[in-house]
């Protein structure tokens, strides 16, 4: 049923920004409108403007704007996607495009998610006798759901709601207190409001039942119970041997190793990740926090993908975090170029969403290593440091282009230089 279409566009990089736009209007099938508000009269247009900006937050005296590409190849769980990626970094889209094309050769990505459920916290402070208020709490857990889902009857309508609520006492003697985790189905929205006037609204019960002060209520950023997967083969021979496999994971043990190494390898995860929630209207600090706390779950800071060979010599990788997006509510229902960023994506829930992110963040991350690992992270950076170089000293149009070539041909892509070529070529 997927078949009619392939985000396997050979040259989509070499094309003019609009007849990129073309393409990717053909295969999601964007209207007359959609296209506009990526490109108008030849311009790149805004996609919000001042009067929702104005409402999105206080104080606002402009719009900031981030590139938007788009990642090709992508095969995932069968289906083609195209990707949005909203980044200031060069080299992130073309890396997982790459990626996405050499996973693509052993059936592309398939991921998975777990169910919808965000954490609550209530914590509550000053209770006399701990083991009387949870025996007190266990017994009043269907009221207190019952209350929780009162909260939201469209969520509760969608199938989502209050499931369960669980205990957990941190602190020492001297200062115990008791953690409430309401376990709450969002459904396709990323959750927060949902749970927070939850919270809130079972607060006063929570310390009438445990005689107890309620001090924060508010949603847990650690949601390891909405965790998204996904797995590749990349296939040895289009890697270029089996050498370069063992190369690739001698350079995945590190991070395995050393948390300093850990970080930057999530880095490189996030880079991916961070620009397919930016682009589709996301919160993505939450998506950082969330994803940072899940790799130091065991007490030590780790990686947040896995890496294998098989049988057969390919390399095996798999990626596991906690992804809470929606794809209704918050700032994704109100801005134009995130919603027709997921019409490009072509996805029908908060879920598949979670599982496309997953898939990115694995593909970032094994172009990373891949490169990393053989040629080295530098030579796909030049290409476009040198034009970002020769736009800085005020190159324009076909000067960027020529500046950017000499540069590299030289192999000296410095500010200097550029500022020097700028002079001999066009002296400006
Ligand atoms: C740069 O933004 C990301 C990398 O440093 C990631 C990594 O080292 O794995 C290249």
């Amino acid at each position: 049923m997927f078949m009619d279409k392939s985000s396997r566009i050979s040259g989509f990089y070499k094309l003019p920004v609009t007849e990129r736009l073309e393409k990717v209007a053909e295969f999601a099938g964007l209207t007359d409108e959609e296209r506009k508000t990526f490109i108008r009269d030849g311009k790149i247009a805004l996609g919000i403007d001042a009067e929702i900006a104005d409402r999105m937050i206080e104080n606002v005296i402009g719009i900031f704007e981030l590139p938007l590409g788009i990642a090709t190849n992508f095969l995932i769980n069968g289906k083609d996607y195209l990707i949005p990626m909203a980044i200031e970094e060069s080299s992130v889209v073309a890396a997982a495009s790459n990626a996405a094309r050499i996973a693509r050769v052993k059936g592309g990505f398939h991921a998975t998610t777990t169910e919808p459920l965000m954490i609550g916290q209530i914590q509550v402070l000053k209770i006399k006798d701990i083991d009387t208020a949870i025996n007190a709490i266990n017994r009043e857990k269907k009221r207190l759901l019952e209350v929780a889902n009162a909260q939201d009857n469209t969520l509760v309508s969608f199938g989502g709601g209050a499931r369960d609520i669980e205990i957990r006492i941190v602190g020492d003697s001297k200062e115990k207190m008791m953690i409430l985790h309401l376990l709450v189905d969002v459904r396709d929205a990323m959750g927060a409001n949902a749970v927070n006037t939850m919270c809130e609204a079972l607060a006063p019960i929570v310390e009438d039942i445990t005689e107890g002060k309620a001090r924060l209520k508010i949603l847990s950023n650690l949601a390891d119970r909405r965790l998204a997967r996904a797995e590749a083969i990349f296939d040895k021979k289009t890697m270029g041997g089996e050498d370069v496999v063992d190369a690739f994971l001698e350079g995945y043990r590190f991070a395995t190793l050393d948390p300093y190494r850990a970080a930057t390898h999530n880095k490189g995860i996030m880079n991916g990740i961070d620009a397919v929630v930016i682009a589709t209207g996301n919160d993505w600090r939450a998506i950082e926090a969330g994803a940072h706390a899940y790799a130091a779950r065991d007490g030590r800071y780790k990686p947040l993908t896995k890496y294998w060979k098989d049988d057969n010599g390919n390399l095996v990788g798999s990626i596991e975090l906690p992804v809470a997006i929606g794809t209704v509510g918050g700032a994704a229902s109100i801005h134009r170029k995130a919603q027709i960023c997921r019409k490009i994506l072509g996805i029908k829930s908060a879920k598949e969403l979670a599982e496309v992110i997953a898939s990115v963040g694995l593909a970032q991350n094994f172009a990373a290593l891949f490169a990393l690992s053989t040629v080295g992270i530098q030579k796909g950076h030049m290409e476009l440091h040198a034009q970002n170089l020769a736009v800085m000293v005020g190159a324009k149009g076909d000067q960027i282009d020529e500046i950017a070539k000499r540069m590299i041909e030289e192999k000296n892509v410095k500010i200097d230089r550029a500022k020097e070529l700028m002079k001999e070529l066009y002296s400006a």
